[in-house]
């Protein structure tokens, strides 16, 4: 086949530069179909295979003419798909937004976010009261009027309902689902569910009509801790937070209990600590669980008996670090926030 292959060979060569310089799409098809067209270098070559006599020859040629429309076409459909691909990056690139901060431009070290002093301060809580032998348990934020009042000794009408200003869904029958005020309904989901003896601490959101200032806010965190086991007693309540107030405070730190009332506990006391100037702060209420809010759990309050309490976690996080008012912590200012790493 001798003078054909040549040809045959030089016929796609030429083919193969020119798809090399085509730039579009469009430029590549049509240098594949001029050259098997009819009148195309590789085209004529076909059509002249009937003027070969020796039908080996001509078999030989035919199949050498198809390998080169092959691989033509081939060649083709890599450097259309070569173009799409540069096409995506290219429009990648155009379309790219920058979403770095500044700081990372100017090659600064890129700013990291750091968890809110609250989170901290709940985690902190959580390891010392592991630390303790106690397990997390946590409820829902939407609670019904059974849990946030009614399981906790505070049957409908009862007068301590109004020591916590209450948020309430719209929904019927009126006032039977609500914001919880306390974390102390999940005592009550705790013991339904947890089999005796418990030693739980409950941490959360809770929300109160409570107007914002320096020690209030609307939406704040608590911590509730239960203890269920026989024969528990007002010293084991009393010995744990002193152990708690040390471990989260320092060694420096103190606690007291004074007397005060929650429907839910009987006796009730409030906890304060005292710092190492030797003035006092009021952090949360606890006391010995009522005996119908263990008989709400599903318990014999005749063989179990515990304590419960609960911290207000924001202003623990206020009291640990020095903050002044609370609503800096809610602030949202990132120059605020960033110093409590
Ligand atoms: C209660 O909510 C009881 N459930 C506590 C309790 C639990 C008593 C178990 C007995 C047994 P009180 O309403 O006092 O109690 O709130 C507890 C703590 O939450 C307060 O001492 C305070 O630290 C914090 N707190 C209350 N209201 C706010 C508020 N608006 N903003 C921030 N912290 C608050």
């Amino acid at each position: 086949m001798g003078s054909q292959s040549g040809d045959i060979s030089s016929a796609l060569k030429e083919a193969l530069a020119s798809l090399g310089t085509a730039e579009s799409p469009e430029a590549v098809r049509s240098i594949v179909s001029q050259a098997v067209g009819k009148k195309g270098s590789l085209g004529a070559l076909k059509s002249s295979l009937g003027s070969i006599a020796d039908i080996e020859q001509r078999k030989q040629v035919g199949a050498a003419i198809n390998a080169a429309m092959t691989e033509l076409t081939h060649a083709a459909d890599a450097r259309i798909s070569e173009m799409s691909t540069a096409e995506l990056l290219s429009n990648i690139e155009r379309d790219r937004v920058d979403v770095t901060e500044r700081a990372l431009k100017s090659e600064v070290a890129a700013r990291l976010g750091r968890t809110h002093l609250v989170t901290q301060a709940t985690e902190r809580l959580e390891d010392v009261f592991i630390g303790l032998g106690f397990q997390i348990a946590e409820g829902p934020e939407i609670e019904s009027d059974f849990y946030n009042f009614e399981a906790l000794n505070m049957p409908p009408s009862h007068p301590a309902r109004s020591m916590w200003d209450t948020l309430f869904i719209n929904q019927d029958p009126q006032g039977s689902v609500l914001l919880r005020t306390h974390t102390s309904p999940v005592q009550v989901r705790v013991m339904q569910e947890w089999p005796p003896p418990i030693y739980a601490i409950m941490p959360g959101r809770v929300f109160r009509r409570d107007t914002p200032d320096a020690t209030h806010m609307p939406v704040f965190h608590q911590i509730e801790g239960m203890v269920i086991d026989r024969n528990i007693t007002f010293s084991d309540l009393a010995g744990t937070i002193e152990a708690f107030t040390k471990a989260f405070f320092g060694s420096e730190f103190t606690s007291r209990l004074r007397p005060s009332y929650f429907p839910f506990t009987e006796p009730s006391a409030e906890f304060d600590i005292r710092r190492p100037d030797g003035s006092w702060i009021e952090l949360g209420g606890c006391g010995m669980m009522h005996p119908r809010v263990i008989r709400a759990g599903g318990l014999d309050p005749d063989e179990w008996s515990g304590f419960a309490f609960g911290f207000g976690i924001d202003r623990m996080a206020k009291e640990r670090h020095g903050v002044a008012d609370l609503r800096d912590m809610y602030s949202n200012d990132v120059r605020f926030l960033e110093q409590f790493a």
